[in-house]
């Protein structure tokens, strides 16, 4: 398996995953919205992903949306990242195979100076995300306008 960041050529397998996690799998309606938005956020890098490549195939997925928010001091860069559309293959699952990714991925956004990740949870994933360390937030709230 190897362990690596996202091209272009995974946007197939990345609009996939995306639309089993919306329970929209058989819907190719928003095809070509998807893949202009895997295409040009990933070359503006607002958007980092990682995969788990098995023989040329992605079979796992990371992605994090970079927001830029003004610096605190607990984050001068002021860059926030947003962990989503984590999914692996049912065949592949309880591997350690999306542990190594946000493993992963979590070093490499050091590295870029960001030192704040959000994410909304499924039940499923909650268990590993507090291994990492992630704590619920207070005061969250959110309006769909
Ligand atoms: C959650 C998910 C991404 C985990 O991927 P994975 O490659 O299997 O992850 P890992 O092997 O690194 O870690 C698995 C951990 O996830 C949790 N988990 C996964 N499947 C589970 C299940 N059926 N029941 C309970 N816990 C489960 C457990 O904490 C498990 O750790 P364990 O195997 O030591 O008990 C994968 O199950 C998946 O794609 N689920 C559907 C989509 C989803 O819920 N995505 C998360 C959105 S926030």
């Amino acid at each position: 398996m190897l362990f690596r960041k996202a091209v272009a050529t995974d946007i197939p397998q990345l609009i996939k995953f995306r639309k089993i996690l919306l329970c929209h799998e058989d819907d190719s309606s928003m095809d070509e919205t998807f893949r202009n938005y895997f295409d040009s956020s990933l070359s503006d890098k607002s958007l980092l992903v990682w995969v788990a490549d098995d023989d040329g195939i992605a079979v796992s997925t990371v992605c994090f949306c970079l927001c830029r928010l003004a610096p605190r001091f607990e984050n001068p860069s002021g860059v926030v990242a947003y962990m989503t559309n984590v999914f692996t293959i049912p065949s592949y699952r309880r591997q350690g195979i999306v542990s190594k990714l946000v493993s992963e991925a979590i070093d490499d956004l050091k590295t870029q100076g960001i030192r704040k990740i959000l994410l909304h949870s499924s039940d499923m994933a909650k268990p590993l995300y507090e291994r990492f360390g992630f704590v619920e937030g207070k005061n969250y709230l959110s309006i769909n306008i």
